[in-house]
């Protein structure tokens, strides 16, 4: 895929209206993690140093197409102000004439951040008028909102009908890392693939059983594979309407001669419950009183075997109940394992971010998506309508 990218425009002089992704955690009006609004100053300062005035423009959770203070912008604003180290004005509407004034007025070098684009529901229905009035705003559109690109909503997908559209640094990024991952990995590459469901994992599985060596399969979707294969998994979860498919990839799997590793021990407690006592079952079959919460020692000892040596490593979904510390060791060392290895590392999905994070750990990895849904979807093989509307044409 050949992207516009904003090396390809001149925006000197120009307004430029930009998506980024600021869905950030708020709590009592202060920003949590910053990593997405850090993650968009690239851009915003490329396009800055060319000579632009921004109009930033982004959504905040899901206030369902209604003006809600609890989801304004604001909070986020004060962040974003700090980070960019320069003035940013807050508009307090997305479209209508206080937001058209405060654009006419825009200067170079200026940057008018607008409420969320969320509060209108022609956002996600991706109305036409709604992104024409949007895209009126400026000469230039940019998307750098890589966590939203997977929706086709006015502001991610829409605006790019009206107006030269370009990719940011940011989206740039997550394709340069993630896209070679279903094309042409370095090899040998790993895929570690963790979560609770395989109903919402398979088609991730399925799509890089196509370029992997080795897939290492972990958390809760373990223990379906495992039953498939006849082993006792005690109280654990297990999604019986997904058995069949299950066995069919681990066919395909033996078929492409692509090596699966499922847990071989585990670490189980009696109720789903953080105070549960932790127990070591020594083996794959786990007995009926336990529920498998976390990968044991001897699965991390063949994960981290597995890795040793291989160019591609792609780690999506915790290996256990990481939110429980008694729980998180197998995720711990998975990211541990990342964060030491020589390989391309990438890591996508809430989940695996939040445990690389919560072990400090993201200076040592290639490349963190900021994209939860977004990333899945890429690595499932979808086109993903807010990057698609940015495809250089032939
Ligand atoms: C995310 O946090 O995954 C993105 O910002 C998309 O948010 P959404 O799932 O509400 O569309």
């Amino acid at each position: 895929m050949i992207l516009q990218t904003i090396e390809m425009c001149d925006c000197t002089d120009k307004k430029v209206l930009i998506r980024v992704d600021f869905n950030v955690p708020v709590k009592d009006g202060k920003v949590g993690d910053d990593t997405r609004i850090q993650a968009a100053l690239p851009t915003i300062n490329a396009l800055l140093d060319k000579g632009a005035s921004l109009i930033v423009m982004s959504h905040f959770g899901r206030p369902k197409g209604q003006k809600n203070p609890e989801f304004s912008m604001a909070p986020i604003a004060r962040r974003f102000e700090e980070l960019l180290g320069k003035k940013v004005m807050l508009a307090q509407d997305v479209i209508g004439p206080e937001v058209e004034a405060a654009v006419k007025a825009l200067k170079k070098g200026d940057v008018l951040l607008l409420e969320n684009v969320r509060f209108y529901a022609q956002e996600e229905a991706n109305d036409p008028e709604f992104a024409k009035t949007l895209a009126s705003y400026a000469d230039l559109y940019v998307n750098d909102a890589f966590g939203t690109a997977h929706r086709a909503h006015a502001s991610t997908e829409g605006v790019a009908h009206f107006l030269p559209s370009y990719a940011g640094l940011l989206i740039e990024k997550e394709v340069k890392f993630m896209a070679p991952l279903l094309s042409n990995p370095e090899k040998p590459f790993v895929a570690i693939i963790g979560g609770s469901k395989v109903s919402s994992k398979i088609s991730v599985l399925e799509s890089l059983l196509k370029t992997c060596d080795t897939i290492v399969i972990g958390g809760g979707m373990a223990y379906t594979f495992l039953a498939v294969q006849g082993h006792a998994i005690g109280k654990s979860l297990v999604e019986e309407e997904y058995k069949e498919t299950a066995a069919s990839f681990l066919k395909q799997a033996e078929k492409r001669n692509v090596r699966v590793i499922l847990p071989v021990d585990h670490l189980c407690g009696s109720e789903f419950d953080e105070k549960t006592k932790a127990v070591i079952v020594d083996g794959a079959d786990i007995p009926e009183n336990l529920i498998g919460m976390d990968i044991g020692p001897k699965t991390v000892k063949l994960i981290t075997d597995a890795l040793n040596g291989v160019k591609s490593i792609v780690w999506n979904g915790p290996m256990g109940v990481f939110e429980f510390d008694t729980f998180a060791q197998g995720t711990l060392a998975v990211a541990k394992a990342l964060a030491s290895s020589d390989a391309v590392t990438v890591v996508g999905g809430g989940d695996s971010v939040a445990a690389i994070n919560k072990f400090d750990l993201a200076d040592k990895i290639s490349h963190v998506s900021t994209g939860g849904g977004a990333s899945l979807e890429f690595l499932e093989g979808k086109t993903l309508p807010g990057i698609k509307a940015l495809e250089k044409q032939a």
